[in-house]
């Protein structure tokens, strides 16, 4: 395993959860960068609700919220229910596994949390509260230690003096920290390999110029903000060495699910050889989806496409698309970067290999 030590010091500040005094604390992202909010949770269903509005996001940073959930979903059933809690909270894990379809870190942690909750014997287990803590606190800690990994073994695939490009946000707000995609480009800025940090604006939510930007700006990196239209152009000029971008999903042969927008930057890196980066934990690879046809895609309010900041912007009466992601195929990807190791040119022999050596 690569030493991390650097990585634990540098550019490494911003938690978007915490666990403390039996609540869950979020910071509020739909408020940045204008303001950094934290909100306090103590029931399921709020948390169910701010997974589905936008105030924690990113596939990692979904699932660890989620396991918390459960502590707090098991707290209040074992109030209500006594004995009967087990059964009453398995619609509270369906609720939470269902708030955003395609961040397959989700349904990972809730199944590892219900997996839990059905090993518990009540009547040898005098704490199963206690139990469920500390499996939310070792997927949080384990995310943040994979990113670490991910950050030294990608960043050691960049050539020093490289411009890079992300989308949306995969970084330590996307997280439990550090980031996947901003934890590899943290690494190589650590390593001074990096010469400009591009990031896409990210259109509807514009998680690049709202978060990504804010992240790196924190911890005194500098950014250059595209529109999302404008990657083609930066490509074409030379500029770049990488694209690096986060995954909400891994099918089991590569294909990668990621914000709507990610595919059009594969597809124009690969015309213009620019190398394409993608950075995962494996709890993101879903071994039981074939291929990227079988992942849920989201589709959100057009509200979302129709409307900026609650402001109309499109012409009364237009209809709208909103898909939050959408599929790159395996083939254009140069890379997927996992805690496990590195997977080049990724197809479903080398993914299997990958857990195979688990
Ligand atoms: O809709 P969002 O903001 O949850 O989408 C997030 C992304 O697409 C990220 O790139 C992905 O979840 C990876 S985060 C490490």
């Amino acid at each position: 395993m690569p030493d991390t030590a650097l990585n634990s010091v540098r550019y490494d500040q911003i938690r978007p959860i915490k666990w403390e005094n039996d609540q869950l604390h979020l910071i509020d992202q739909r408020l940045l960068p204008s303001e950094l909010r934290y909100v306090s949770y103590s029931h399921v269903r709020e948390v169910t609700k701010a997974i589905t509005d936008m105030v924690v996001r990113g596939a990692p940073a979904i699932g660890i919220t989620a396991a918390y959930a459960v502590v707090l979903a098991a707290r209040d059933r074992i109030r209500q229910s006594g004995d009967n809690w087990k059964q009453a909270i398995q619609k509270d894990l369906d609720d939470l596994a269902s708030a955003r379809p395609t961040a397959v870190n989700l349904r990972w942690a809730v199944e590892r949390m219900r997996s839990l909750i059905g090993s518990i014997n009540d009547s040898l287990d005098s704490d199963p509260v206690s139990r469920l803590v500390n499996e939310a606190q070792c997927i949080h800690k384990s995310d943040i230690e994979a990113n670490y990994c991910m950050g030294e073994l990608g960043a050691a695939l960049i050539k020093s003096g490289s411009s890079v490009l992300t989308h949306c946000n995969a970084g330590a707000l996307a997280t439990g920290g550090y980031g996947t995609a901003l934890g590899v480009i943290r690494s190589a800025c650590a390593a001074d390999r990096i010469q400009s940090i591009y990031a896409n604006e990210t259109r509807p939510w514009l998680q690049g110029s709202r978060l990504t930007a804010w992240e790196l700006i924190q911890e005194g990196l500098a950014v250059t903000l595209i529109a999302d239209s404008a990657a083609a152009q930066l490509m074409q000029s030379g500029k770049l060495q990488w694209i690096i971008v986060g995954a909400d999903c891994i099918a089991a042969n590569g294909d990668v699910a990621n914000k709507i927008g990610t595919y059009s930057l594969a597809v124009l890196a690969r015309y213009h050889r620019i190398r394409f980066m993608v950075v995962a934990p494996t709890s993101t690879i879903d071994l039981n989806t074939e291929s990227g046809a079988g992942i849920p895609i989201e589709n959100r309010p057009l509200d979302e496409v129709l409307a900026c900041n609650g402001q109309p912007i499109a012409a009364s009466g237009a209809d709208a698309l909103n898909p939050a992601f959408d599929v790159t195929p395996a083939e254009l990807v140069d890379v997927i970067v996992t805690e496990k190791g590195v997977v080049q040119s990724p197809n479903a022999a080398k993914i299997t290999q990958l857990f195979d050596g688990l």
